[in-house]
């Protein structure tokens, strides 16, 4: 170990890599190929889970569709063939709970094949405030926003590991980079797969499993109806995202084999100003954007489940 090279190396690599990514703003990027592989969803009986089968059933991979509502699920299947899906299976799965993952992953190993893109993409909120929010539904948030995920890459990370070939994706959200008021459980949630996103990232890295990928997305406001009442003060600045954008954008990133993808752009640089400005300061930028008051009518999506 020697400081002064050590450190010479890691500035030169820093400016390689700022100059390399600032060509690459202005390079088309190469989108790999997702025909053959075979792509669980989690979540895919509607809204982003189900937009996210469709696409991938017109790029020619393999569906593998898990949801607790097997209705939406089934017509997820049905519009997956439609859309030119090779192969679809759609499976009944309640990933609230760890037994059922694995039971149901086992049939998917042996029925279909090794997952080789996973998304983890159910979730739930609960939408009140903290002393509010029933312990019942506080721990369904976590079990399907988060605990589903280790049990899911416990499930089909060890074949992804054996070929060193798989991409990991997370659908997390904007409040899992940024607390917002009156989500205090779905945040936490969030957060937590943020942080399980990237730690899993760093340990295949230092596994030498380079060859497996992983995806962190994380959202604003999405106009798929589990956020409906919430109104954003600034529609400019902070628009509700279009779900058939939103899914069109996480196809690409997955592609791109991009590791983040915030959207609006505008979060990339919340997220810096959050840790550089003085808390006092930072708070009052949240409050001028409407973070204290975003939820103030959420309705929810009672009507659609
Ligand atoms: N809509 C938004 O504004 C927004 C913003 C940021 C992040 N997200 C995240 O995007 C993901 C998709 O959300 P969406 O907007 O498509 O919502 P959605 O309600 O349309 O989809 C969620 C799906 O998860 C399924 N699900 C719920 N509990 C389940 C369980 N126990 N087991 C299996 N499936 C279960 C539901 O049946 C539903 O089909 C979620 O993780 C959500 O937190 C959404």
């Amino acid at each position: 170990m020697n400081f002064f090279l050590e450190t010479l190396k890691v500035l030169l690599l820093s400016v390689y890599f700022l100059v390399e990514s600032l060509v690459l703003l202005f390079l088309p990027v190469r989108k790999k190929s997702v025909a053959g592989e075979i792509v669980l969803i989690t979540g895919a009986g509607s809204g982003i889970g189900r937009l996210l089968a469709l696409k991938f059933a017109r790029l020619g991979a393999t569906i593998v569709l898990w949801d607790i509502n097997q209705e939406g699920n089934e017509e997820t299947s049905r519009l997956a063939r439609e859309n030119g899906a090779v192969r679809v299976r759609a499976y009944l799965c309640d990933c609230s709970k760890r037994q059922e993952i694995y039971r149901v992953a086992d049939q998917v190993k042996k029925e279909v094949g090794d997952v080789s893109i996973l998304i983890n993409c159910a979730g739930i909120v609960t939408g009140k405030t903290f002393m509010d929010s029933p312990d019942t539904l506080v721990e369904k948030t976590m079990e399907v926003n988060i605990m589903a995920h280790f049990w899911t890459y416990k499930a089909f990370l060890p074949a992804m590991m054996a070929s060193n070939h798989g991409h990991l994706v997370s659908i997390a959200s904007s409040a899992g980079l940024i607390a917002v008021n009156g989500l205090a459980d779905y945040c936490a949630s969030k957060f937590a797969a943020v942080g399980f996103a990237e730690a899993i990232g760093l340990e295949m890295l230092a596994l030498g499993k380079t060859g497996i990928k992983t995806t962190v997305v994380c959202p604003y406001v999405i106009n798929t109806g589990m956020f409906d009442g919430c109104k954003t003060k600034w529609p400019r600045l902070f628009p509700i995202l279009d779900s058939e954008y939103a899914a069109e954008k996480i196809v690409s990133a997955i592609q791109r084999e991009q590791v983040y993808l915030l959207m609006p752009r505008i979060m990339y640089y919340l997220c810096f100003l959050k840790i550089i400005l003085p808390v006092k300061m930072g708070l009052v930028v949240a409050d001028y954007l409407g973070a204290f008051h975003l939820m103030d009518d959420f309705k929810g999506d009672k009507e659609r489940h």
